[in-house]
Formats: C-alpha cells, structure tokens, sequence
C-alpha cells in the first residue's frame, strides 16, 4: 500500500518539477500559457503534500524507496510548447484518468479507504489540466472551434515511441476525458489504438 503511494508521490513531484521545467523551457510560449502551467504547478506540488503526509501517517515516508524518473525520462525529449502539452496533459494525465478510477479500487478492497479517498480526490483534480492542454494542443494546432485536438495530429506531436495505447486505460474514461475537452471522434480512436499494457512506470 505505502509502496503504491510512495510510486504516486514521486509521480505528483514529477509532474511540478516538469511544470517548472516547461515554463523555464519555453519562454517564448504565451505568458497566459506559462501562468496557468504554474498554477497547474501548484495543484501538482500539493497533490505530492498529501501523499506525502499519508505516506507519513503509514510509516513509509518519501524517500523510503527508490523511484524511477519514468516521466522526467520522456517529456524532456519535448521541443515545443505543442510538444509538451500533447505528452503531458493529454497523453500522462489524460491516462491517468483511467489509472486514478483502478488503483481507488485498489486501495478500498484492500481496504485502506482513507488512501483511496485522496486518490479519488486528485483524479477528480486531473480533469482541469487535461482540459488546460487540451485548450492550449487545440490553439496551437488551428482546431476548429469547439472541436478539441484532432486525433492525428496529437499522435503527430507524441516524442517516439510513445503512442496512444501506452497513454490511456481500460476502460477509458470518456466521461472525464468529455469533460476535459476531447471530442467523441478523438475517444473513439483512442478507445479503439493497440492494446492497453502500460510498461512499468516506477
Ligand atoms: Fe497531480
Ligand atoms: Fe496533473
């Protein structure tokens, strides 16, 4: 249980420090952009306080185990703002999405209901910056209004070898991922790309 937050920890504290890394790597991006990433940076770093503070409360604290930098290995191949917001917000957080809803059932038939309560609350959270790329992927890459990114060409904007069926769950959530700006033609062929195995993210 405390090795599953401690991975979740090291994930939240990722996605600020890349945040940070974004803003600093794309200084010609529009400063409304690089304001709302670091207000996205903010959620993130408290996201890692309360797994961290549950990670306390379990006996495990940060640091306990060792962690792999799975998402700092990847975004940093990223050389465009459209680049960034396509692996980041639409590709780690849109699958986590569906990652949030299997480990909340996880931890509550493992029976340890307090954990899988905040993992329900920051998966509640990640819908706003799935929807914050979603709207910058959509201005960069002339989407028509009201259309959400187009499906090819976010696959475009994914640093090899990462592709759609490593970034999403089983079952995709379309109800979030609706909610988070992307259009039903867009879930359709992601819903419908390879298969589902995730390789290891710790
Ligand atoms: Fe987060
Ligand atoms: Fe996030």
């Amino acid at each position: 249980m405390a090795r599953l937050l401690h991975v979740f920890t090291h994930h939240e504290i990722q996605a600020a420090e890349l945040c940070g890394w974004a803003i600093l790597a794309f200084p010609g991006a529009p400063d409304a952009f690089r304001e709302e990433l670091f207000s996205v940076m903010l959620d993130e770093v408290r996201h890692a306080a309360c797994y961290a503070a549950r990670l306390e409360e379990l006996g495990a604290p940060y640091g306990t185990h060792a962690v792999r930098d799975w998402f700092w290995e990847r975004t940093l191949g990223c050389r465009t703002p459209l680049q960034y917001v396509a692996l980041m917000g639409l590709g780690f957080e849109g699958g986590n999405l569906e990652h949030a809803h299997r480990f909340e059932d996880l931890l509550r038939q493992a029976g340890d209901v307090q954990s899988a309560e905040l993992v329900a609350r920051v998966g509640r959270e990640e819908v706003a910056h799935v929807h914050f790329a979603a709207r910058w992927f959509s201005a960069w890459s002339d989407a028509a209004p009201g259309a959400g990114p187009d499906y090819d060409r976010w696959v475009a904007e994914l640093p090899p070898p990462l592709t759609p069926a490593v970034l999403k769950g089983d079952p995709l959530d379309r109800d979030r991922r609706r909610r988070a700006g992307l259009s039903e033609v867009f879930l359709d062929r992601l819903e419908a790309a390879g298969d589902t195995r995730t390789p290891s993210r710790r």
